[in-house]
């Protein structure tokens, strides 16, 4: 199994491009179920997650290919698909879950495996069920998997309000009232770029969905859709984590191809630590300036700050100038990091929900496991901020979300390097 070693201690300077957005391209590409015929998703992550999304698609009898100097993932969706996702797949990604909404509304039915437990909660999808049964789909949980049917293969259009805010959960109703019969309301939706991004392939297709990106979303049921062709948004958590690369003490990074509206929560709290971010042609420029200020964050849904964040937040504020609070709102188990953080030297107390981070002068390599793919890329960045040789374990995790880190890292002066283990 590889690992990734940094040798810290080094500034980063340069300019580094960022990716598709992973938590885009997934649900996109899962839309393709909604139509038969060619479908292209372009500008998609070259990660194992998208391979697996693929390995699903074809599972089902679909035809997926990747084109490597086009960065686009094609999809043949034939007259006929198995509606079927197995546990052997949605285990090793939960985001497969979003194929259940496309499948039920397009195939009459669907057999998707439940996804289990997760390193950062529980992560139900109840109410992903309870809207899909909103539109009339009757929904049985059998043998660990979800059987979804529309009662004469037609789900129809209805009001629904979710209890809490769910982005895969918005995506999975959105995709399937955009094939009711009628129209839907959906409130108290997710707002993340992610929605919008897949609303908007959606339209291309021939979907009728306003509100995508705000709490409320309507959309008018068509009979059917067109093969879609999607250009992906740049990944903002991607982006985020370079930014944050930056922001370390001495650095001074533009990241390319970034969308800064998508990243204002971030932004502002690295402005308040005391990074300059400036929008430049093409991208953000970020320069760290001496050891960060303290400052206080409390993850929530968008446009609050991202959970996804957090734990590369927190490297930050180890490194700071004082003590900082950070809670964690959306997950109930994401401070994983912390104990992997506090063999570097960081000093941190976690109680429930909330990490009270003490600012040290600094932090020392020592051999660590990553236990998720943020918590993974948090890890690297402690590793480049700190004195001496840091290991990462399991890079597996960061390889579901990272295009090549280490490959566009080194560009920016980062000692970092991939090892068989
Ligand atoms: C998406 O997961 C992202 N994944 C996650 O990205 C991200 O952390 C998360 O949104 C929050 O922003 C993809 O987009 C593929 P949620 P998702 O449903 O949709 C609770 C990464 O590192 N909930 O918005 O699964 C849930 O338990 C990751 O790339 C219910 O109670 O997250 C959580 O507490 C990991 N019932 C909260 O809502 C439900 O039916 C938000 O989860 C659904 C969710």
């Amino acid at each position: 199994m590889d690992k990734i070693v940094v040798e810290g201690g080094v500034p980063l300077r340069g300019s580094v491009e960022v990716s598709g957005a992973k938590n885009a391209a997934l649900p996109v590409i899962a839309a393709s179920l909604l139509a038969e015929g060619d479908h292209v998703v372009r500008n998609v992550p070259d990660l194992a997650d998208v391979r697996t999304l693929g390995r699903l698609l074809a599972s089902m009898g679909c035809a997926v290919e990747r084109s490597a100097r086009e960065r686009a993932v094609s999809i043949q969706v034939p007259p006929a698909v198995t509606p079927e996702a197995t546990y052997e797949l949605v285990k090793t990604m939960r985001a497969s879950v979003v194929v259940l909404g496309p499948l039920v509304a397009r195939w009459g039915r669907a057999r998707v495996s439940l996804p289990g437990g997760c390193a950062i909660g529980a992560r139900p999808i109840d109410q992903h069920l309870k809207g899909l049964a909103a539109l009339g789909a009757d929904i049985r949980l059998e043998h660990g998997y979800v059987e979804a049917v529309a009662p004469g293969g037609r789900l129809r259009g209805a009001t629904f309000t979710f209890d809490g805010q769910t982005v895969t959960g918005t995506e999975n109703v959105m995709m399937a009232a955009a094939l009711a019969d009628g129209g839907s309301v959906l409130r108290n939706c997710a707002r993340e770029p992610e929605v919008a991004d897949l609303a908007a392939a959606l339209v291309r297709m021939g979907a009728r969905i306003e509100g995508a990106g705000t709490d409320e979303i309507r959309i008018e049921g068509v009979r059917s859709l067109r093969p879609l062709d999607h250009f992906v948004i740049p990944d903002r958590i991607e982006a985020g984590t370079f930014l944050v690369a930056g922001a370390l003490p001495g650095g001074d990074v533009t990241v390319r191809g970034c969308i800064a509206a998508h990243l204002e929560a971030l932004i502002e709290k690295l402005r308040a630590v005391g990074a300059e971010i400036s929008e430049v042609k093409g991208g953000l420029r970020v320069v760290g300036d001496g050891r960060p200020r303290p400052v206080d964050v409390r993850t929530a849904p968008h446009p609050g700050f991202p959970t996804d964040m957090q734990a590369q937040l927190m490297v930050l504020l180890c490194l700071a100038q004082g003590s900082s609070k950070i809670t964690e709102t959306v997950f109930e188990n994401r401070f994983m990091h912390v104990q992997e953080l506090q063999r570097l030297g960081a000093d941190i107390a976690v109680d429930g929900k909330t990490a009270v981070v003490k600012g040290v002068e600094m932090l020392s390599g020592a051999p660590v496991m990553a236990s998720d793919l943020r918590a993974s890329a948090a890890l690297v960045l402690a590793g480049l901020a700190a004195q001496g040789t840091t290991e990462i374990q399991r890079v597996y995790h960061l390889d579901r979300g990272y295009e090549r880190i280490e490959e566009k890292l080194a560009p920016l002066g980062a000692r970092v390097r991939r090892e068989k283990a």
